[in-house]
């Protein structure tokens, strides 16, 4: 079992591939459209569709069991198994409980015996995942499962017209592994925060988000653009070397905006945002299983991850895909 060798030692400092061997992708059943929300909000479809991009999301589930199913599908696409997953990273704004974490409970389910923890960096959790991941590959591990996974219909009042058109459930997660050195690569990332905008976007206990959406807005475009030029930097990359970026899916307007400095393209870039709403930490391996499916995605690719959110937080990684 996986494991049983995972502490052991394991000489430091060579080089390691890193592989995102196989990803899934959940959302629940239930789909709030826009015009759903009509009926008790001072809102239109076509307001909320041309501000954010945004059509519907789904309401509904639970953080544990969405990630349970999207981290089956994972594990299943990678052909591995519950005892092969020697650590799990869940992702997460809103836990199924304060206390304790929801990821043992989601290694529970699956079978997993191993390590579980949560981590809250908002919108750009399951990037920090990532990053991590990487980190554990160095220490000696050999897989690890990276989840991202909301259920943000606990913490969002859908009669707030400023929040409650953008907010919805859904889980993605990546099996992250040890691959052939020089094949997959996470080739750089940038993680960063401002604890000086806590305060435009926040959930108390027992309450919902509260955000001021213009700031957010404002602050999201900049550290976007920050993040993934430091990212670019560091690989010696530019924006023409990237092959498909995958954003955090808030606003269809803060990618566009993001990208006109950075030269991105949209036709380069994976959206599910219309379908799903802001899934926070979900949302950016929602894209991924969604352009891995659509063959997007394809053997030596460089990929970028690129996310925002609470805190503020801020995360991009770029990777050479391996296959
Ligand atoms: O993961 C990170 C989480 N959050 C974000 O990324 C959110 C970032 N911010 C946003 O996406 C946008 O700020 C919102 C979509 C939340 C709001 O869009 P906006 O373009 O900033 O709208 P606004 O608040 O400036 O309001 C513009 C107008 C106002 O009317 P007047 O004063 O111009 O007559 C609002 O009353 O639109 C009105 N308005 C709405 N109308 C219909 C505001 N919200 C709505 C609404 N439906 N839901």
């Amino acid at each position: 079992m996986a494991t049983d060798t995972a502490n052991a030692p394991r000489p430091m400092g060579g080089p390691w591939g890193f592989k995102i061997a196989g990803v899934g992708a959940a959302l629940p059943e239930k789909i709030l459209t826009n015009e759903d929300l009509t009926a008790w909000m001072d809102t239109t479809d076509e307001w909320i569709r041309e501000r954010t991009g945004i059509e519907e999301r789904r309401i509904g589930g639970s953080t544990s069991g969405l990630s349970t199913e999207a981290a089956q599908l994972a594990l299943a696409d990678a052909g591995v198994e519950a005892s092969d997953i020697d650590q799990v990273i869940l992702a997460t704004t809103s836990p199924d409980h304060i206390c304790p974490g929801t990821a043992p409970a989601v290694a529970r389910e699956l079978g997993i015996l191993a390590g579980a923890f949560d981590l809250q960096a908002a919108c750009s959790g399951w990037v920090y995942g990532l990053v991590m991941a990487n980190g554990l590959l160095l220490q000696g591990m050999d897989r690890i499962l990276v989840i991202g996974a909301e259920s943000l219909d606990r913490i969002t009042d859908y009669h707030d017209r400023g929040t409650g058109i953008l907010f919805g459930n859904g889980a993605g997660a990546a099996v992250v592994e040890r691959a052939e050195p020089g094949h997959g690569e996470l080739l750089s990332w940038d993680l960063g925060s401002n604890g000086n905008y806590v305060h435009i976007l926040y959930a108390d206990h027992g309450g919902v988000l509260q955000m001021d959406g213009k700031e957010v807005f404002r602050q999201a475009v900049t550290v976007m653009q920050r993040s993934a030029t430091a990212s670019m930097d560091k690989a010696g990359l530019t924006a023409d070397d990237i092959d498909l970026v995958i954003p955090h899916q808030a606003n269809v307007r803060i990618v566009e905006s993001a990208w006109k400095k950075l030269g991105f393209s949209m036709d380069k870039t994976a959206m599910v945002l219309a379908r799903t709403g802001n899934t926070s930490a979900a949302s950016i391996p929602l894209a991924l299983d969604d352009a891995r499916r659509a063959g997007r995605i394809s053997d030596g690719d460089i990929v970028m991850f690129l996310g925002f959110g609470a805190g503020m937080t801020w995360a991009s990684a770029i990777v050479r895909w391996a296959e």
